[in-house]
């Protein structure tokens, strides 16, 4: 039978030494650096006595390719050790990952507390979708509400769910501050940690109880990957997370657990220039007359500053631009087709550069979001900064020109 090394193995070492250690056990696989990826769907016995204790042993042994692997245990172990945490289930995508998280802690007749911030499919396509259709009752709260949530708190709510920063608008939640408000009145608290990866925020040591990444974005951190994890502190509630998983019928494919464990080991060196390219792309973009607002948190003029210095290690590249309510269509697409280092499309938290037009107001209840004109966001990639400024420069005069 596989044994998990311990999460608390890694306690005593430093976050850098984690990220080159953890999930590798060379005197497993002839001594290869890397965990080897193991394709399989069968699992054969060499006895009676061995398939049955592999059976009783169903989440720590190998038994079956969609319960787990070598390879699929070497990517959670390396995510719990980062996270601190207990175990971590690995899932084919980011968003199976929110909506495994959110189903294993909910039934007909809960009420779930969800922040308004939130990404949009996990609002759209979990909460107002499946979970409304299973019965269970969403209200959104304002992102910003701290320790007041506890207002909202009924006796039928079992989840309050986070997102720091939030999608598209990222504004910083007073974790700690929600985090204790549930733990006092018994509710489960869960968070999207993408933005930050475990290397920049730790939520567990925040107090929260289930942390949800969408590996997809820095820790595979090369554009070609899906993949989810959550990482959770006790066993009652790794087993009803994998439990669900498996119910879903969920596992992540091995390549893209290989190249998720692959990515995770550089994740330090790339989050550390993220953060340097974006702080300066940010910091132009802010001075720019064009530019109403910039929503990035280690701005120090960012509302957000203070919590984000006191919870997170750093930023990533991902931020929000706001341009004036004057800047028409045709100004706005003139700008952004024009970009040659910036890749016009979805998802974020490879190498490269991105920008994606938004609309964050189209998905408010709880709050408002009364900024009219263009808005988008970018994600800084490792290119050379003197560059990414110089093309956005560039699609500014553009914009400026109409
Ligand atoms: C904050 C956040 N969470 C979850 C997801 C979903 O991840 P995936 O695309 O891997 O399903 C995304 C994707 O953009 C995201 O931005």
């Amino acid at each position: 039978m596989m044994e998990f090394a311990l999460a608390g193995d890694f306690m005593a070492r430093k976050r850098d030494t984690v990220i080159a250690t953890a999930g590798r056990h060379p005197e497993d696989h002839h001594g290869t650096v890397n965990p080897p990826v193991h394709h399989a769907s069968t699992i054969v016995f060499p006895t009676l006595a061995a398939y049955e204790d592999a059976q009783n042993n169903l989440f720590e042994s190998v038994n079956y390719g969609r319960i787990g692997t070598p390879t699929s245990h070497a990517f959670e172990e390396a995510v719990t050790a980062l996270h601190g945490g207990l175990k971590t289930v690995s899932l084919p995508s980011g968003l199976s990952a929110c909506v495994t998280a959110l189903m294993a802690f909910l039934e007909t007749g809960d009420h779930l507390l969800m922040c308004d911030s939130v990404y949009g499919p996990t609002r759209l396509r979990v909460c107002e979708h499946l979970l409304a259709r299973s019965g269970v009752e969403t209200t959104y709260y304002d992102p910003l509400i701290g320790a007041g949530i506890a207002e909202l708190i009924r006796p039928e709510t079992k989840v309050i769910y986070m997102e720091s920063p939030g999608s598209l608008t990222f504004e910083v939640q007073d974790v700690p501050a929600i985090a204790g408000a549930a733990r006092d009145r018994g509710v489960v608290t869960m968070i999207d940690n993408t933005w930050a990866s475990p290397f920049l925020c730790r939520p567990l040591e925040l107090g929260v109880d289930v942390v949800i990444e969408a590996a997809t974005k820095y820790i595979s951190g090369h554009s070609d990957v899906m993949l989810g994890s959550v990482t959770v502190a006790t066993d009652e509630h790794f087993r009803k997370l994998k439990w669900t998983a498996i119910s879903f019928g969920a596992a992540a494919g091995p390549d893209d657990l290989y190249l998720g464990l692959r990515g995770l080991r550089t994740l330090s060196v790339r989050l550390e220039r993220h953060q340097r390219n974006a702080l300066r792309v940010a910091a132009w973009l802010d001075g720019r007359a064009e530019v109403e607002r910039v929503l990035y948190p280690a701005l120090t003029g960012d509302p957000g500053h203070g919590l984000w210095q006191r919870d997170f290690d750093g930023a990533s590249g991902l931020f929000g631009v706001l341009l004036g309510e004057g800047v028409g269509k045709p100004a706005f697409a003139a700008m952004i087709d024009g970009l040659e280092l910036f890749g016009l499309g979805n998802s974020w938290g490879g190498y490269e550069s991105l920008v994606l037009p938004t609309r964050p107001g189209r998905m408010r209840t709880a709050t408002e979001w009364t900024h009219e004109g263009p808005s988008f966001r970018l994600h800084v990639g490792l290119e050379d900064p003197d560059d990414l400024i110089a093309d956005l420069e560039k699609g500014l005069e553009r914009l400026r020109a109409l």
